[in-house]
């Protein structure tokens, strides 16, 4: 008996059919079927949030997420978030401050950043570093990305 499963999902707003071992991870399916490589495998174990997408509006862990647990999901990541080539908010504002150095951390704090302001528009700096607290960043300090959140909370104006 095959343990695959056929699971149909959303993402970026295409429907995607795959077939998948039972134990697949969200995160092997993006990036080693469907070539979205932009979520990253750091720790592969739920610590470092490198491989964070966006399952039904909620920021989760690609790596702890089994591909036959999201049958009709909406998943977003990191190659949705800009259109037709215009960053999203949050990008932009990386950019702006200057948070994206070596960038493994970088999606996976763009989709931890989105959802807080979609929950939390007006963040203060608290509130910023508690909503990115999951992501780790060996490279940045994080003050540059907090900047960045506040920076796009704020409408882009810096
Ligand atoms: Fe998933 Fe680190 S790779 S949390
Ligand atoms: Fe290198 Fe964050 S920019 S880990």
């Amino acid at each position: 008996m095959s343990d695959s499963i056929d699971i149909a999902l959303t993402v970026n707003k295409a429907m995607r059919r795959v077939t998948v071992p039972a134990g697949e991870t969200l995160l092997e399916t993006l990036r080693e079927r469907l070539a979205l490589t932009g979520a990253k495998r750091g720790c592969n174990q739920g610590v470092c949030g490198a491989c964070t997408v966006s399952v039904d509006g909620r920021p989760v862990r690609g790596c702890l997420s089994l591909t036959a647990n999201c049958d009709g999901a909406d998943i977003v990541t990191i190659e949705g978030m800009a259109t037709d080539g215009t960053l999203g908010r949050i990008q932009a504002a990386l950019e702006q401050t200057g948070a994206v150095q070596c960038g493994f951390c970088t999606s996976g704090m763009v989709i931890a950043a989105e959802a807080l302001l979609r929950t939390n528009p007006n963040p203060d700096v608290a509130a910023v570093q508690a909503g990115i607290s999951g992501n780790l960043c060996r490279c940045s300090g994080y003050r540059t990305i907090v900047d960045a959140v506040l920076l796009a909370a704020a409408g882009g104006r810096g």
